[in-house]
């Protein structure tokens, strides 16, 4: 992988050569492991051209909108997969055989139960509690009950971790909704599929068992799968570096999960919708747009942008057509705010300052007014995203403890005091 060289020439030093590794597609990375011995590190806040490990999970193409798992188009999974294949490709690197899946599924339905106790976390909180501080509490409070496999040198205990995290999510998220709402929280059922199985621990109540639309779980499938992974994002690193450490699983998901939080990342779909409504007509479009470009104004076009795609997102465009396709099969016609979201994105990709920086509508952008239609309140949707992704950041840190690793640990540029002596607080002025 490192047959060509660069050379950094440091003043008054000898230059340096440094291996270049290419990858199987992407771009060629420079080897700076070696930098240390000249005395100097490298500075690259907010990781812009930092490549933190090796992976073989997924691939995007920022300038041509491709996302690949392992290999495999995100549109092509997207229509010709399921979530719980997904599952599988992403964590073992293929997708399964009919009995693999078979055997997959029947494994992930038989761990889909929490520990009673975990309840009794809930109360802990207020029933107006934000679903995604609740998440963040009892995701982490998992490692509390499964001492038996919080090994992360066994490969046994990260396999049976992972499919523990797979499985738990979607009942973990329905009981967060359920305290929300002061409802009963609902077990979940083996004779479901995965969408099924949360619609139903979501919407139904033990006074009425109504049947799921094949539909909504369809299109929550869809959504589970257009947000399964993203290679090295915000939250992905989050995992990586707390499993670093050889932090259990459980903690680092929920390290995933306050990351994944903010509005820059998986909040952003929230606080879509919440724009929407602050936007409210065509009209005040042009209003907004003005605030995103005016650089004395902390506004940003929520769902818009993204720090690898220069092109649309392709998991957006999916999100579009699924978004089309539940509206119309619900008899939702000329929802407001699908149509103010569509006259955005059309006023903003005319805008030269849209343009010039590639400011695409990113996954965030459609998927809030599907969750909207399937019934998810908008407080939920980032612990839907959380739910979906919970399979890239386990796989992630499955493929990191597989193979030798360090602890993360970044250096960093000081610009502070040198070292100086303590005055005596009656001498300070
Ligand atoms: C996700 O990393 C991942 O893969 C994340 C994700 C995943 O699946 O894990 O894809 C999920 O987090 C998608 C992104 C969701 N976030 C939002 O929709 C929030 C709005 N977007 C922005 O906050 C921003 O675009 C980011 C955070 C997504 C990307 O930020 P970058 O890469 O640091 O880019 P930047 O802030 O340096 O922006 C470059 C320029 C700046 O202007 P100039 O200084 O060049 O004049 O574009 C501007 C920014 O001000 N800009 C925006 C904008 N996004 C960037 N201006 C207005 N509205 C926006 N949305």
């Amino acid at each position: 992988m490192a047959d060509k060289k660069a050379q950094l020439v440091i003043e008054g030093a000898a230059p340096v050569e440094l291996p270049i590794l290419t990858g199987t597609v992407g771009p060629d990375v420079i080897d700076v492991r070696g930098l240390g011995a000249t005395g100097h590190f490298t500075f690259d806040p907010g990781f812009m051209a930092t490549a933190s490990c090796e992976s073989k999970i997924t691939y995007i193409d920022g300038d041509k909108g491709i996302l690949l798992h392992r290999g495999y188009p995100i549109e092509q999974l997207a229509e010709k997969s399921d979530y719980l294949e997904t599952c599988y490709l992403l964590l073992n690197g293929e997708l399964p055989n009919a009995e693999q899946k078979a055997q997959f599924v029947s494994t992930v339905k038989n761990h889909t139960m929490v520990h009673e106790q975990l309840k009794s976390f809930f109360n802990g909180f207020r029933r107006d509690a934000h679903p995604m501080a609740v998440m963040c509490g009892v995701v982490g409070a998992l490692s509390a009950f499964y001492h038996d496999s919080l090994d992360i040198n066994n490969p046994q205990h990260r396999e049976i971790s992972a499919v523990r995290l797979v499985a738990k999510m979607p009942t973990l998220a329905a009981m967060v909704y359920k305290y929300s709402m002061g409802q009963p929280m609902m077990y979940p059922r083996n004779d479901l599929s995965y969408a099924e199985n949360f619609l139903h621990m979501m919407f139904n109540t033990p006074c009425e068992i109504k049947p799921i639309s094949p539909t909504l779980a369809k299109a929550m499938d869809r959504i589970f799968i257009l947000h399964a992974d993203h290679e090295q994002n915000a939250s992905t690193s989050t995992v990586r570096l707390a499993g670093s450490s050889g932090a259990n699983p459980f903690a680092c998901i929920a390290a995933g999960i306050a990351a994944l939080w903010g509005p820059a990342h998986g909040g952003a779909n929230e606080a879509v919708l919440t724009m929407l409504d602050e936007i409210g007509d065509v009209s005040n479009i042009d209003k907004f747009i003005a605030k995103a470009k005016d650089k004395n104004d902390p506004f940003k076009l929520m769902g818009f942008g993204h720090r690898v795609y220069k092109n649309r997102d392709p998991r957006a465009t999916v999100m579009k057509q699924t978004c089309d396709e539940v509206l119309r099969e619900l008899g939702i016609k000329n929802d407001p705010q699908l149509e103010l979201a569509m006259r955005l994105e059309e006023i903003a990709l005319t805008d030269p300052y849209f343009i010039e920086r590639s400011l695409y509508p990113n996954v965030d952008f459609y998927s809030g007014i599907i969750l909207k239609a399937i019934g998810i309140p908008t407080s939920m949707f980032t612990v839907i995203f959380a739910l979906a992704r919970t399979v890239g950041w386990i796989s992630h840190w499955k493929e990191m403890l597989s193979s030798p690793y360090k602890i993360g640990r970044p250096r960093q540029l000081y610009t502070g005091y040198e070292a100086r002596d303590i005055v005596k607080l009656e001498d300070r002025k």
